[in-house]
Parts: structure tokens; C-alpha cells; sequence
């Protein structure tokens, strides 16, 4: 099979007559003969060739560090690209790389959750002693927040199962169902992509402006909140909800765009377009998954208090003072001078 195919290549390029971009060949005299003619050797007589000995039939002792190419009369100039090394550097990269790139973020994203919890403990919180509450996101922040973290949480698996499926889980489910079950990982994540994009553009514009950074949060960075549990001053996010903010927007943001334009024809980036996409892709993703890994943590058991305000809306006010001061003085304090505070929805 193999041998028809470059067959067929060699043959193509030698019908088109016109010179390969490589170096003229250098090795028998009948072959340089059979080149000016336009008609190259035929590598089926080395019933097994190696690159060496395909670029020794092609008359190069060495590959060269850009593609083999001829020129074809065929719609599709790709096809006149016999070799191309560079997509091999690709494919290692592919199998082997994008293994260890997410293997390290994965492995450091639950190393930096186990020193949170280590080092900083359970933030707890003292409630109201009036049973207070305010509310902290409206139903349509809460739609947006939680369509954006489903789809994500999808993106992640069926896209993990891209990078290690292979190796975690074929070998225990077999080849069929694994093969059913990427297939329809494909699709979904494909889908979803798109719920996600527009989550991310939503957020984007929703909470822009409870996330430009102000003075208050150097004083925040520099008090250590992160590490140790200190309640610094903070508007509606504190800075390192800030720059998660960043981190999902910019980041979700680039894998939305590269995602899409992958799912588009090759003709519109190339091939080494499309594997650049793929590389840009796989390593954003593993750096997103990550940073969320973090965010889930603070957002559940890191902070105590934390996950109601995403799930009921609402907060109790003793909690809201604690962590976000400015933000309650600016939202409720002034509005209402009499302590008493909007009712959540
Ligand atoms: C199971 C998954 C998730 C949980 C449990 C979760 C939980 C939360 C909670 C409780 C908050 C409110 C924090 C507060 O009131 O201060 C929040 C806010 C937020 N979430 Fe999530 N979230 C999840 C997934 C995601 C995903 C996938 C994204 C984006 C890709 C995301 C982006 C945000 C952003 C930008 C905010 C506002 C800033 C911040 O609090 O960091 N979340 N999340």
C-alpha cells in the first residue's frame, strides 16, 4: 500500500517535468538521466524504503530541514509534497509532547491545590448574626457562569481523552468501545466548543468592569492573601479572582478562535498552519485547565461561603464584609445608610 502511494506521488511529480525544490541528485547516472526526462526512479524496486534510502532514490544523502516537493497539475498543489519532515517533528510533538506538557500542568495544578489547602487551611466565615444576606450575581450571571463551566468541564475530558485516552483507557476498554466513544468525544467537544465561546464573550463583556484592576489590589497582592488567610481590602473580586477573570477570558478567548479555525478546511491556514493551531491549542488548554483546577478549589472547599454565591445568587452579608469590603460599602453601604441591604432575588 504504502509502496502504491509513493508510486503514485513519485509518479505524479515526475509527469509534472518540473525541477524538485531540493538539490539536483547526486548519486547514479542513469537516475539524473531518467530526471532530466522527466521520469523518476521508481522506489518500489527497495521493497522497504527508509526515508535514507527514498532521499538516496531522490538523490539527497541527507533530509532535507524543508519539505520534498515537485509541482503537479492538480487543483490541490499539496499533493506535490512528497516529504515534509517537519510534519514528523509535529507528530512527535502530538503523541509524545502534548503528554508531558499536560501531565506536568495537571500534576502542578494539584501540587498548588494541596499546598493551598496545606498551607491556608479552609477560609471559614462567622455569619450575620441578623441573617443577612445580598445578592452577589443575578439569575443571568449564574445562567452564563455555569453554561460556560459545564461546556468547559466537557471541553476538558473529551479533550484529555485526545491526549491520554490512548494510553489510560484503550487498553482496558478495547479498541471498539474506545473507538465509539472518541468518535462521539469528537463531536461533543466540536459542539460544545461553541457554548463555550460564547459563555467566555458573555463573561467578556458582563464583568468587565468589576475586573479592571485598581491601586487596592497591589495592597491586596502584596498582604500574601493568596497564601495565607488574611481578608486584604477587595472590590467585587479580589486580584486573584481578577486574574482568573483574565486568565478565562484571554485564554478561553484564543481557544475558541483556535479551536474554530481548526474545524475549517486546511486551505485556509495550510498544513503547518494547522499543526501551529494545534500546538497553540493543546498547550492554552492545558494552562486553562489548570488555572480552573485552582479556581474550583477556592470556589468550593477553599472558601467557605464562596460556592453559594454562584448557586443561590445570594451571600450572607457577615461573609460579603469579610472578603469583598469595598464592594459591599460601594454596592449596598452608601445606597442604603440605614444598615439595611437589598434583598437577594
Ligand atoms: C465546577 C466548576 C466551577 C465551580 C464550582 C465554580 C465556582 C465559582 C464560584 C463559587 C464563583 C463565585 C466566586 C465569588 O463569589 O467570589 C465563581 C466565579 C467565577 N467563575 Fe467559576 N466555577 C467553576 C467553573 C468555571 C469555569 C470553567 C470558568 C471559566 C472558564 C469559570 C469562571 C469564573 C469567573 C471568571 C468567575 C468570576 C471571578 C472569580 O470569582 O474568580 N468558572 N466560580
Amino acid at each position: 500500500m504504502t509502496r502504491t502511494i509513493l508510486l503514485a506521488l513519485l509518479l505524479l511529480l515526475g509527469l509534472a517535468a518540473a525541477p524538485f525544490d531540493v538539490a539536483p541528485p547526486a548519486f547514479a547516472q542513469s537516475s539524473n538521466e531518467a530526471t532530466d526526462r522527466g521520469v523518476h526512479p521508481n522506489p518500489s524496486r527497495n521493497p522497504s524504503a527508509t526515508d535514507e534510502e527514498l532521499m538516496r532514490v531522490l538523490g539527497q544523502e541527507r533530509l532535507p530541514p524543508d519539505r520534498v516537493q515537485g509541482n503537479v497539475y492538480l487543483p490541490d498543489r499539496k499533493l506535490g509534497v512528497l516529504i515534509q519532515p517537519q510534519g514528523r517533528t509535529w507528530r512527535d510533538f502530538r503523541v509524545t509532547g502534548t503528554r508531558w506538557i499536560h501531565g506536568i500542568l495537571l500534576g502542578l495544578a494539584v501540587l498548588a491545590v494541596i499546598l493551598l489547602a496545606v498551607l491556608r487551611g479552609r477560609d471559614r466565615y462567622r455569619t450575620d448574626p441578623e441573617g443577612r444576606r445580598i445578592l452577589r450575581f443575578r439569575a443571568v450571571d449564574r445562567f452564563v457562569h455555569w453554561m460556560t463551566a459545564v461546556s468547559f468541564i466537557l471541553l476538558a475530558l473529551t479533550g484529555l481523552n485526545f491526549v491520554f485516552g490512548r494510553t489510560l483507557l484503550q487498553p482496558w476498554m478495547g479498541d471498539g468501545a474506545f473507538s465509539a466513544m472518541s468518535l462521539w468525544g469528537l463531536s461533543v467537544h466540536n459542539a460544545v466548543g461553541f457554548a463555550f465561546l460564547l459563555g467566555i464573550l458573555a463573561m467578556a463583556v458582563m464583568w468587565v468592569q468589576d475586573n479592571l484592576f485598581h491601586r487596592v489590589d497591589w495592597v491586596w497582592f502584596r498582604s500574601g492573601a493568596l497564601f495565607r488567610k488574611v481578608h486584604a481590602p477587595a472590590e467585587k473580586f479580589n486580584a486573584g479572582q481578577k486574574l482568573i477573570y483574565w486568565g478565562a477570558v484571554l485564554g478561553g478567548l484564543a481557544l475558541g478562535v483556535t479551536g474554530v479555525l481548526m474545524m475549517l478546511p486546511i486551505s485556509t491556514v495550510g498544513v503547518n498552519g494547522m499543526q501551529w493551531l494545534q500546538g497553540v491549542h493543546t498547550v492554552l488548554a492545558g494552562l486553562m485547565i489548570a488555572l480552573i483546577i485552582g479556581h474550583i478549589y477556592l470556589g468550593t472547599w477553599g472558601v467557605e461561603g464562596s460556592f453559594e454565591a454562584m448557586s443561590r445568587g445570594d451571600v450572607d452579608l457577615h461573609w460579603a464584609r469579610t472578603h469583598h469590603p469595598l464592594w459591599v460599602e460601594d454596592a449596598y453601604g452608601r445606597r442604603r445608610p440605614d444598615g439595611r441591604f437589598e434583598p437577594a432575588e
